[in-house]
C-alpha cells in the first residue's frame, strides 16, 4: 500500500531535500504544499511528488490531516529570514499554522516532524542543551520556541509522535534562493564565501573570524529527518554537527576545495546582537533519535563543492 507524506515548505532549501529523499522510497507519495514565498520551484524539478501551492494550514490540507491521509507530517514552512521584524506576522505564519497542524494531526494520530531552532538558543553559553538557556534575542527565535512549547501541550494529547528538531547552521544544496535576494542575504557562509570565491571577490569576515557557530551539512539533516520517522517518543532535539567551528574554518576549507590560498579581510562586526558560540549538544538528540552526524566540516564542505563546482544547486537524495 502506498503511504503518503506531508512536506510543508517543500520547496525550500530543507524540505525539498527531504522531499528528494523520501521521493525515491518505494510505496511512497512526496506531497509537497508550499506558498512559494521564499523557497524556489526549480529546487522541486528533479522531484517526482505531487505539488500544491497553498499555504501550510489552508482549511484543506488541515481537513486531509485530519482525515489521516498522511502517515507522517514533515512541517518545514516558516518565515525564516531571521532579520524580519514583524512580530505579530511571524507568530502568526511561525506559531500559529503550526498550532493548526497540530491539533488537525492529533485527531487523526498522525507523525509530526517539525522544524525549531537553534535561534531559540540566542547569546546563551555554549554547548546548547534542551531546557535551558532558552533566551532568544530576536522574534524569529521566539516563534520557533513558542512551537515548541505549544508542541509539548499536545505530546500526550497526540497518540503519534511529535518531534521537534533544532537545526544549527545548515548549508548545502537546494539554498541557492537564499543567496539570490536583493538587499539581505540568508544562505549559508559557505555558499556566501563560495560565490564571492568565484566572483573573483575579496573574502571579509568580521574581525578576527574566531566566532564560532555549529555548521551541520543538508544530509545529516535529512539523515535526522529520516530517524525522526522511526522515534517512539516525542521531544525536541538538536541537529547540529556536534562541534562548533570558527569562520576561519570555513575559509580555509573552502580554499582547500578549490586548491587556492584566500587572504581574509577583516571588518569591525556593526551588529549589536551577534551570537558569537553555539555548539549543539546531542544528548537528548542520540536518545530520542537514536542518530548521529557523519559529516565534519571537512568532508562536508568538500563534497558541497564538488557538487557545486560540477554545477549542482538542487537538493540531492541522500538515499
Ligand atoms: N536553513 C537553516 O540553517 C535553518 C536553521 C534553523 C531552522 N531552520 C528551519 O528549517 C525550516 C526550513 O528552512 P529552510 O532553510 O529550508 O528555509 P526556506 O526559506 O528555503 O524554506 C521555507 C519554505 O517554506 C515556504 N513557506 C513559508 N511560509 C509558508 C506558509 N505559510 N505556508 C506554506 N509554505 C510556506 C517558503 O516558500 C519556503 O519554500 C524552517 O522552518 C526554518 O525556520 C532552518
Amino acid at each position: 500500500m502506498t503511504e503518503h507524506i506531508l512536506i510543508t515548505g517543500g520547496a525550500g532549501f530543507i524540505g525539498s531535500n527531504i522531499a528528494a529523499t523520501l521521493s525515491q522510497r518505494p510505496n511512497t507519495e512526496v506531497v509537497v504544499v508550499d506558498n512559494f514565498s521564499s523557497g524556489d520551484w526549480r529546487n522541486l524539478i528533479h522531484i517526482d511528488c505531487e505539488v500544491r501551492a497553498a499555504d501550510c494550514d489552508d482549511a484543506g490540507v488541515l481537513e486531509e490531516i485530519a482525515d489521516g491521509r498522511y502517515s507522517a507530517i514533515y512541517h518545514e514552512a516558516a518565515i525564516t529570514d531571521t532579520t524580519v521584524m514583524d512580530q505579530r506576522l511571524m507568530v502568526e505564519v511561525n506559531t500559529n499554522a503550526f498550532a493548526n497542524i497540530l491539533k488537525a494531526s492529533s485527531q487523526s494520530g498522525t507523525r509530526v516532524i517539525y522544524a525549531s531552532s537553534a535561534g531559540t538558543y540566542g547569546n546563551s553559553a555554549a554547548p546548547n542543551s534542551i531546557g535551558s538557556g532558552e533566551e532568544p534575542e530576536n522574534i524569529y527565535g521566539f516563534s520557533k520556541l513558542a512551537m515548541d512549547r505549544i508542541a509539548a501541550r499536545w505530546y500526550k494529547k497526540c497518540s503519534a509522535p511529535i518531534i521537534g528538531l533544532r537545526y544549527f547552521n545548515v548549508y548545502g544544496c537546494g539554498e541557492h534562493h537564499k543567496n539570490e535576494k536583493d538587499g539581505n542575504k540568508t544562505a549559508s557562509m559557505i555558499l556566501q564565501m563560495y560565490d564571492k570565491a568565484k566572483a573573483g571577490e575579496q573574502l571579509r569576515l568580521f574581525k578576527y573570524g574566531e566566532q564560532m557557530r555549529d555548521f551541520v551539512y543538508i544530509r545529516d539533516i535529512v539523515g535526522a529527518n529520516i530517524a525522526a520517522l522511526s522515534a517512539s517518543q516525542s521531544g525536541v532535539c538538536n541537529v547540529g554537527s556536534g562541534k562548533a567551528r570558527t569562520f576561519n574554518d570555513i575559509v580555509e576549507n573552502l580554499g582547500i576545495a578549490l586548491d587556492e590560498k584566500f587572504d581574509i579581510e577583516y571588518f569591525d562586526n556593526p551588529f549589536l546582537f551577534y551570537q558569537m558560540h553555539t555548539e549543539a549538544d546531542l544528548t537528548e538528540t542520540q536518545f530520542i533519535l537514536n542518530w548521529q552526524p557523519e559529516w565534519s566540516l571537512e568532508k562536508g564542505i568538500a563534497d558541497y563543492i564538488k557538487l557545486l563546482e560540477n554545477k549542482h544547486r538542487g537538493p540531492q537524495t541522500c538515499l
